[in-house]
């Protein structure tokens, strides 16, 4: 028996709709348009992707948007002069760095230069501290926000529960922890954080009521490492080559989803599961960035 999917497209639509009840209002009662500036460097093709789906949901949910591209041989300092120029646009209230950055850019300097109340990206050292600190004044990363969205959303109860978090990377592993791990009703997990110098893995997943993998490596987790009725949260993100389909890959996650499936009570598929909600939430955050800047959140 399968277990039950998580449908990640269909909650994010409903966080996409709750989204544009919200901007219909903003628009309405104050005559405010929410604003979201994307900034690429260089021309990874995946970051190009996901650049364009970002666009392309901001006109779908009536934000305004603009996109700025460099070329890859750009500057640490050309870059941090355009993010000082959008920190004071007033039609810009959210800011996003796509990632990866070319190697001569420090993306911690460039994270640490976002203005953290456009920081929709809650990459920001201030954000992250107040992430750690429980505040809820701050932004959340977007793909750890999501992850929560997509617990809560499906009656999932983490309080109590042992959640087991493969990967500790700023971006994803590190902040799922740290929301889940919380004093607040939807958070109060047990919280253990693996990485690559962890030892005894398989066991330390076994134990896991929830089960989040964030770790880049397509299908590393296999059924031994999943108790029964585990729910199975699936954040990797991987190309692997498929010469079958025209683009010659597929996208698979770090869960080896066949295998694993039939022993999970809930599980996302990838994709479909949470990359949708990553793209939900950094809207959410950039209408809730325009809140906070109008004083209306
Ligand atoms: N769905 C989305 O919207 C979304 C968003 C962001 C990322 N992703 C995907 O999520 C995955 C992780 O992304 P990331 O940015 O967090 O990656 P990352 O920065 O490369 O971090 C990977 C983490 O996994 C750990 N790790 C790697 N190999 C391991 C192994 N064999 N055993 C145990 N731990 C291991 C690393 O440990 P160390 O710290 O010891 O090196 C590190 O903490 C990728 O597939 C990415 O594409 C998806």
């Amino acid at each position: 028996m399968l277990g039950k999917l998580i449908d990640g497209k269909a909650i994010a639509e409903q966080i996409n709709a709750e989204t544009v009840a919200e901007i219909a209002c903003l628009k309405e009662q104050y005559g405010l348009t929410p604003g979201l500036a994307v900034v690429l460097v260089g021309e990874n093709p995946g970051s190009a992707t996901y650049v364009s789906m970002k666009d392309k949901m901001c006109s779908r949910l009536g934000l305004h948007s603009e996109r700025i591209s460099f070329p890859a041989s750009t500057s640490e300092g050309e870059l941090l002069a355009i993010l000082n120029d959008l920190n004071f646009k007033r039609e810009i209230h959210g800011i996003l760095v796509q990632s990866p950055l070319p190697p001569q850019i420090s993306a911690e300097d460039i994270f640490a230069s976002v203005d953290p109340s456009k920081d929709v990206d809650g990459f920001h050292p201030l954000n992250i501290g107040k992430l750690a600190l429980g505040d809820p004044t701050g932004f959340a990363p977007c793909t750890p926000a999501g992850v929560h969205e997509l617990l809560i959303r499906s009656g999932v109860k983490t309080d109590g529960a042992h959640v087991v978090v493969l990967g500790r990377s700023r971006i994803v592993g590190r902040p799922v922890s740290l929301i889940l791990s919380q004093k607040a009703p939807d958070a109060n997990a047990t919280v253990t954080v693996c990485h690559s110098r962890s030892r005894n893995l398989a066991e330390i997943c076994r134990s896991a009521d929830i089960l989040i993998a964030a770790i880049g490596v397509p299908h590393f987790v296999t059924a031994d490492m999943v108790r029964d009725g585990a729910v199975v949260i699936d954040v990797g993100i991987n190309r692997v080559e498929d010469k079958a389909v025209d683009k010659g890959y597929r996208l698979v996650g770090d869960v080896a989803f066949d295998a694993v499936a039939p022993k999970a009570s809930l599980i996302t598929p990838v994709p479909g599961g949470v990359g949708p909600m990553t793209i939900a939430m950094l809207m959410h955050n950039t209408v809730r960035a325009a809140q906070m800047r109008h004083g209306v959140a």
